[in-house]
């Protein structure tokens, strides 16, 4: 096993808008990183760009503290799993699975038990005799996915493994490889466009897009605490809600204004604040942070809305609803009783408020 190392790097395949831009990442021994974004971020680029199948133009890669860039393929000691499973169509599964270990030229025997072995874990001891196109989807990528770990590679690279799965199954594969990951430690770099993949399997995630790394961090840190609007917006369903706000200094700090509410920032960050030269920003409130005013209380942070959708989820009732020019989404409890047309009044909890730079798009708070 081994860290994985990028110093710097960035791709360009032609003109001048890199593919990847920049980027540092450092993966360390037995980690699970997610790299995730939307589609044509750079992605795919930098996975290969580990495996060796493209040069990057600029900066370096190091797997277990050597430098990667000139070293071939197949002697970077990892194993890649593609979307598309890539099988032998013409090769039993036992087959299908043995292949990496016998141009290894491991012994027939210890093949024989290991394959048999790696089978039973992953669910697929009764396949071995039947040949990839007899396969379900699910089943063909736990073959797949057998076979990069009888490689025994000292990095696993997945480029969106269960993309292809219907949702149970990419539910019940989440689980798994996550379980083959605590078994099997081995370094693990998985790329995806799903979020809740990225969530949910990630020791950390890797934001990128447009080519740039936007924040690496724990999922519960790029959640609370993302680093700028796009990854404030990339991450949680219903998205977050991004309002138009106004700084105004003042002699003992700022004051905020959105909506009809006015917030006087004091301490550290009014007096943050009160130094940059911003006046304009975004306010973010994660609709689960918004919630129905109990009743008599005209709190500060108290505002009148109007409900224009209602989308009860069973365990929780997404509700969107109008506040002056803006439509906010909130994560209300179940059975609200609220239908289209209600006046409610709503409460900001305004320690979860997420406050942007409109021209950096940088988090400020
Ligand atoms: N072989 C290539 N030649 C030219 N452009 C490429 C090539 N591969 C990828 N790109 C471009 O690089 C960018 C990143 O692509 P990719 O890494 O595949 O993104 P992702 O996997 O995140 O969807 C895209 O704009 C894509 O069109
Ligand atoms: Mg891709």
């Amino acid at each position: 096993m081994a860290n994985v190392v990028l110093e710097g790097v960035s791709k360009y395949f032609n003109g001048e808008t890199p593919a990847v831009y920049d980027l540092d990442l450092e993966v360390e021994d037995g980690e699970f990183i997610v790299v995730v974004g939307p589609s044509g971020c750079g992605k795919t680029t930098t996975l290969r760009m580990l495996a060796g199948f493209e040069t990057p133009t600029k900066g370096t890669l190091r797997i277990g503290g050597k430098v990667m860039n000139r070293i071939p393929p197949k002697d970077r000691n990892l194993a890649m799993v593609f979307q598309n499973y890539a099988l032998f169509p013409h090769m039993t599964i036992e087959k299908n699975l043995a292949f990496g270990m016998k141009i290894r030229r491991n012994p027939r025997s210890s093949i024989k038990k290991e394959v048999e072995e790696i089978a039973g874990m992953l669910g697929i001891s009764q396949l071995l005799g039947r040949k990839p196109g007899e396969l379900s989807g699910g089943e063909r990528q736990r073959v797949a996915l057998g076979r990069a770990l009888l490689r025994q590679p000292q990095v696993f690279l997945l480029d969106e493994p269960l993309s292809n799965l219907d949702a149970a199954l990419r539910a019940q594969m989440r689980v798994e490889l996550k379980r083959i990951h605590s078994q099997y430690p081995v370094t693990t770099i998985y790329v995806t466009h799903d979020q809740v993949e990225a969530m949910t399997m990630a020791d950390r995630v890797a934001l990128m897009n447009g080519g740039r790394l936007q924040q690496i961090a724990k999922p519960e840190t790029l959640y609370e605490q993302p680093t700028n609007i796009f990854a404030a917006s990339f991450v949680g369903t219903p998205k977050i809600n991004l309002l138009p706000g106004k700084l105004r200094r003042e002699s003992d700090g700022v004051q905020l204004n959105f909506l009809s509410l006015t917030k006087r920032l004091n301490g550290s960050l009014g007096e943050k604040l009160s130094q940059l030269p911003v006046t304009e920003v975004t306010v973010g409130f994660r609709p689960e942070d918004i919630r129905l005013a109990p009743q008599g209380v005209d709190g500060l942070h108290v505002v009148s809305a109007t409900v224009e959708l209602v989308e009860p989820l069973g365990s929780e009732t997404n509700v969107v609803v109008r506040v002056m020019d803006q439509v906010i989404t909130c994560k209300l409890p179940a059975r609200t009783g609220l239908s289209t047309g209600d006046a409610i009044r709503l409460e900001f909890d305004i320690p979860q408020m997420k406050l942007f730079d409109n021209e950096s798009t940088n988090r400020l708070n």
